[in-house]
C-alpha cells in the first residue's frame, strides 16, 4: 500500500490525489468507467480448447507507486498507462510512460527471477501486448489468464475487462465487446504486494514470485458455449459415467452430447432452463485409471456448434474406516510434497518440462501420490499426474495464520476454492481437496474452514476432503486432535521430530495419539540438508543427518494404524524468504531430496528404498 499518511507537509495536491485515488482503487471500489468491469469467468478444460496464445515477451512498466492507474486529464484519460497513450506534439500534457521503449518480461514467468532488480520486488508491474485478432462473427472471446500473482486488473484496447485476486488459479476476462478486427493491445497490472486480508496472508515460507505466471491466451466460443462440466464414473454403480455440464446462452432445444469413441459410448441430455444438462450413462469394458495403469480416454463434448476434446481417466475414491479406496482397493499413498519451483532455472514453474522433470522425480523415487503445496499447481502439472500415474493432493492457500474473522477473507478463499475445483475437476490423478495448511486452532479459524469443507463438498462429493493439522506434543506423546479433524475425510499431519523437534532417533521412542479412526496422511516430515555437504549422521545440514531423520522417521509411521499414507517435506529445494542461512540455505529451504539444481541426497535412496520395497504402509 502507498505509504500515504506518513508524508510530511509539503504536501502537494499531486501527491494528495495520487494517495487517495490509490486508496480508493485498492478498495476496489471505483465506480469510475476505467475501473468497472464484469468479474472473470471459469472456464473448465480452457486448456484444451484452440487458443491464440499471447504468450512471450510484453512490455513492462515497474510502479511502486502505481502511478500508472490515474490520469489527470479524466475526460481524456490519456494518461492512465492502460491507456497506452502515444504522445503528440502540441499536446496539453505530458505523456510520462511509453511501452513502446520499456524493457520486457516473457510470459508466462515470474520477474523476480527475470531481472536481479526485481528479486524482492514487491507492488505493481504494467505489462503491454500488442497482438493481431480477427474476432469470428457471432462468438464470444474471453483473455484466458493461467494465474497473475497476487490482484491484477486487465484492460483491452484501454478498455477495462477484469479484475481478480489470488494468485494460483485460472480466470477468463470477456473481451468481446472490447477487441476489435486487426490491431489490438492488451494492458495487465500485477501487483504482488502481500495484504492481511490476503489469500495467502503475509507470511508464506515460500517466495512470493509475483507476475503473469501461467500462460495469456485469446479463447473464442460460439454464442452458447460450454463454460463448466464434470464428468466421473459413479461410486455406487459399476461403469456408470455420470455429471453435468453448463451453457451460457444455450439455444431452445439445443442438446448435450458427450461421446467416448473407444468405449462406443455416447449420450445426449436435455439443457434445463438454468443451463444445466444431467449426464449419465453405462460403459462397457472401462479400463479403470490407476496410478500404475493411468488409461486416459479421448472424451468429446458438445452443445450446438460448441465442442471440447476432453482427455481423461475414470476412476473412484472413497474411504472405508482408515482407509482409502482406489476403484474400491485399499491403496497406500507412497508420496512426496512438491513447490511449484522450476527446476535448474528456479523461478514459479510453469512448462510441460518443468512437470515432467518434477514428477518423473516423484516416480523414480517410487511414488504413487504428489502432495502439489500450498496452492493450485498449473494444468501442465495435473495434466502430466494424469499421464504418469500419480495421484494428487490440490490445495487451496488458506496457509498458517490468516483473518479467519474476516468475513471478506472467507469470500476470497471461497473465491480460489471455487476456481480451483471448478477449473480442475476432471483430473483423475486429483483424489483429495486439502482446505488448509497449518492453521491455528481457533474457533475462527476451525467455522472458517468448515464453511470451505461444506462449499468443496456441494460443488465436488465425489473427492475426499482434507488438510494438514499440526501436533501438540507433550514430550514423546504426539496428539492429533484438532477440531478441524471432524470436519474432514482424510487427516493431514505435519510433524518435524528430528529437525524442529528433538533428535532424529526421538522418533524411535514417540507415541501417538490421534484422535480419529479416519485415514492418515503425514502429509510433512524432513529436514534440511545441503546438497554436497557431508559429515556425521547427527551434524545439521549434512546428507548424513537428513537421511538419518528419514530412517528413524520411516518405521516410527508404520506404528500408527490410522496410515493411509504420507508426502514427506519435500521433494525439491525451493527459495523462500525465511532461509538466510549464507552458504547453506541462501534463501532457499534445503528440505527437499533433490537440489534446485537436481543433485540427490542420500535421503532420496532411502525413502525410494523403502517406496520400491514397500516396507512402508499396508501393502496394496
Ligand atoms: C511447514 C510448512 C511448509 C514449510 C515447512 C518448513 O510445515 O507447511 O510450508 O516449508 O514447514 O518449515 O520447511
Amino acid at each position: 500500500m502507498t505509504s500515504c499518511f506518513i508524508r510530511p507537509a509539503p504536501f502537494s495536491a499531486f501527491s494528495f490525489a495520487r494517495c487517495a485515488l490509490a486508496l480508493i482503487l485498492a478498495s476496489g471500489h471505483l465506480g469510475h468507467a476505467a475501473f468497472a468491469a464484469p468479474a472473470p469467468i471459469v472456464l473448465t478444460g480452457s486448456d484444451r480448447r484452440p487458443a491464440t496464445s499471447l504468450n512471450g515477451e510484453w512490455a513492462s512498466i515497474v510502479d511502486p507507486y502505481f502511478s500508472g492507474l490515474f490520469s489527470f486529464h479524466h475526460e481524456e484519460k490519456k494518461n492512465g498507462f492502460f491507456m497506452n497513450y502515444k504522445a503528440k506534439p502540441g499536446d496539453p500534457f505530458p505523456t510520462e510512460y511509453d511501452f513502446s521503449k520499456a524493457p520486457k518480461l516473457k510470459v508466462p514467468g515470474d520477474w523476480n527471477t527475470q531481472r536481479e532488480s526485481l528479486m524482492y520486488y514487491e507492488g505493481p508491474i504494467w505489462y503491454e501486448k500488442d497482438f493481431i485478432f480477427e474476432p469470428k462473427p457471432n462468438t464470444h472471446v474471453f483473455l484466458h489468464v493461467g494465474a497473475a500473482n497476487y490482484h491484477s486488473w486487465f484492460w483491452v484496447n484501454g478498455q477495462k475487462v477484469c479484475e481478480h485476486e489470488g494468485g494460483f488459479t485460472a480466470f477468463n476476462c470477456e473481451v468481446t465487446q472490447a477487441i476489435h478486427s486487426g490491431n489490438n493491445f492488451v494492458i495487465a497490472a500485477v501487483d504482488n504486494t502481500r495484504h492481511e486480508d490476503g489469500v495467502p496472508g503475509l507470511e508464506t515460507d515460500w517466495w512470493n514470485y509475483g507476475g503473469l505466471t501461467r500462460e495469456v491466451s485469446l479463447i473464442e466460443v460460439p454464442e452458447s458455449f460450454i463454460d463448466q462440466y464434470d464428468l466421473h464414473l459413479s461410486r455406487n454403480e459399476d461403469s456408470g459415467i455420470e455429471g453435468w455440464l453448463h451453457v451460457v446462452g444455450a439455444q431452445p432445444g439445443e442438446k448435450a452430447e458427450v461421446e467416448i469413441p473407444d468405449l462406443h459410448a455416447k449420450t445426449t441430455a436435455d439443457i434445463g432452463a438454468d443451463g444445466r444438462a444431467a449426464l449419465h450413462f453405462k460403459v462397457q469394458g472401462l479400463d479403470r485409471w490407476t496410478p500404475d495403469s493411468p488409461k486416459l480416454y479421448k472424451v468429446a463434448i458438445r452443445v450446438g456448434s460448441d465442442s471440447i476434446d476432453e482427455l481423461m481417466g475414470f476412476r473412484t475414491i472413497e474411504t472405508h474406516g482408515t482407509e482409502i479406496l482406489l476403484n474400491g482397493k485399499p491403496i497406500f499413498l507412497r508420496g512426496i510434497s512438491i513447490h511449484a519451483e522450476a527446476p535448474y532455472r528456479t523461478g514459479r514453474a510453469y512448462s510441460d518440462k518443468d512437470a515432467e522433470i518434477l514428477l518423473g522425480w516423484a516416480k523414480e523415487l517410487g511414488c504413487n501420490f504428489v502432495r502439489l503445496a500450498h496452492y493450485p499447481h498449473d494444468e501442465t502439472m495435473l495434466r502430466a499426474a494424469d499421464r504418469l500415474g500419480l495421484l494428487v493432493w490440490s490445495e487451496n492457500p488458506v496457509y498458517w495464520a490468516l483473518e479467519f474473522d474476516n468475513p471478506k477473507v472467507l469470500a476470497k478463499a471461497e473465491q480460489q476454492l471455487g476456481e480451483e475445483i471448478n477449473t480442475s475437476r476432471n483430473h483423475a490423478a486429483i483424489v483429495l481437496w486439502s482446505m488448509a495448511n497449518e492453521t491455528p486452532n481457533t474457533s475462527p479459524r476451525t467455522q472458517f474452514i468448515e464453511t470451505l469443507a461444506t462449499r468443496a463438498r456441494g460443488l465436488d462429493p465425489t473427492r475426499l476432503i482434507t488438510a494438514a493439522l499440526l501436533v501438540r506434543a507433550q514430550g514423546k506423546i504426539k496428539i492429533v486432535d484438532d477440531p478441524l479433524g471432524k470436519a474432514l475425510d482424510v487427516i493431514g499431519i505435519n510433524e518435524y521430530i528430528g529437525w524442529y523437534e528433538g533428535h532424529p532417533d526421538s522418533a524411535d521412542t514417540a507415541e501417538w495419539q490421534i484422535a480419529y479412526q479416519k485415514p492418515v496422511i503425514v502429509s510433512e516430515f524432513g529436514a534440511g540438508a545441503k546438497a554436497g555437504l557431508h559429515g556425521g549422521e547427527n551434524e545439521r545440514w549434512t546428507e548424513e543427518y537428513q537421511a538419518n531423520v528419514y530412517r528413524h522417521q520411516l518405521p516410527m509411521l508404520n506404528k500408527i494404524s490410522q496410515l493411509s499414507g504420507m508426502s514427506p517435506w519435500c521433494l525439491m529445494d525451493f527459495r523462500s524468504p525465511n532461509r538466510p542461512l549464507v552458504g547453506i540455505q541462501d534463501e532457499f529451504n534445503r528440505k527437499g531430496l533433490i537440489s534446485d539444481q537436481g543433485k540427490k541426497k542420500l535421503a532420496f535412496s532411502v525413502l525410494e528404498k523403502a517406496y520400491k520395497d514397500k516396507t512402508i504402509g499396508k501393502a496394496d
